[in-house]
């Protein structure tokens, strides 16, 4: 992404995560009460504008990925908060997520990571909505495709002897491979319990006809907002992947799947389109991590 702006495909993401508080029906998938907060004035605006927008098929299913694949994601460390003893929330690539501000667990802290750029708009605009994040957030600037998330984290605090749930949102496919790798490295290091939830996306000769023109649509639009896709993968591809680096596929959810746990019987409209998009829980293959740990 650009070295200097802010991204703004995570702006786009969290108007999609607000969108969801104001037009959706309850109960809501992910129920987040800073999602409107944290866009301010401006941007609100602009959501009190486009309710026909958020109506259209493409828009409700890109909304729909938002919503549920944070929801795993927070599924994911309730489960491990109670299961596994985690006690680390790591947020890659955070964007306007507002999990830190809203963390229920008194025993968890929360690291988000970020690009500089976008991590420095986003203080800004936490500070002008008035959110004053908790103690137990801590905010990392990282590019990962320069700097090592590794160190960064130590320096911050992050204790990678912790069970930690990592949440990678609409992140993946921005990077490159190189970039992806020396990530994931980083978390099959961390301890026994730990789990990353990611999306991505499948490569364009996978889909039929009707989704690579789908697929060519969004990839123009994140094109030309700065942020090209770059990374796709298949689900064999990938749990091939994961396993050289040190992990395994705990779950790789399709749409379908998807819409059964979190969309089922909903009267708004909200569903998932489409093969494209996938959201995987990893988890770590306990010899492998042992072996990079010793
Ligand atoms: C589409 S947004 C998703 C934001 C957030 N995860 C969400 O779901 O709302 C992509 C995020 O990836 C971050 N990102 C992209 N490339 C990055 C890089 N090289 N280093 C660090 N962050 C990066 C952007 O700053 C942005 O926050």
């Amino acid at each position: 992404m650009h070295e200097v702006n802010p991204s703004r495909t995570a702006l786009r993401v969290a108007l999609r995560r607000a969108a969801h508080q104001v037009h959706d029906a309850r109960p809501l998938v992910l129920d987040d009460p800073l999602a409107v907060r944290i866009l301010g004035k401006q941007f609100q605006e602009e959501l009190k504008r486009t309710p026909d927008k958020v109506k259209r098929p493409f828009s409700a299913a890109l909304r729909a990925f938002v919503v549920v694949r944070a929801r795993l994601a927070e599924d994911t460390l309730f489960a491990g908060v109670r299961d596994a003893g985690v006690r680390q929330y790591l947020v890659l690539g955070a964007g306007l997520d507002t999990f830190a501000s809203r963390n229920p667990y008194a025993g968890v802290q929360v690291f988000e990571v970020d690009h500089p750029a976008t991590q420095a708009r986003k203080m800004e605009m936490l500070a002008c909505a008035g959110i004053v994040p908790p103690e137990s957030s801590h905010f990392v600037a990282v590019d990962f495709e320069q700097d090592s998330l590794r160190t960064k984290l130590l320096a911050a605090g992050f204790d990678e002897r912790l069970p930690t749930v990592t949440a990678w949102l609409g992140v993946v496919p921005y990077l490159t491979a190189e970039a992806f790798r020396a990530t994931m490295r980083v978390l099959a290091r961390f301890a026994p319990g730990s789990e990353v939830v990611f999306d991505y996306s499948q490569p364009r000769e996978a889909l039929p006809p009707v989704e690579q023109m789908m697929l060519d649509s969004l990839s123009a639009r994140v094109a030309l907002a700065g942020e090209p896709f770059q990374l796709f993968f298949t689900p064999e591809m990938l749990a091939e992947e994961l396993e050289e680096l040190g992990l395994r596929v705990v779950e790789d959810l399709d749409g379908e799947t998807l819409t059964a746990r979190y969309l089922a019987g909903r009267t708004d409209g909200l569903v998932l389109r489409g093969k494209a998009g996938r959201v995987c829980v990893a988890g770590l293959v306990e010899a492998a991590s042992q072996e990079v740990r010793d």
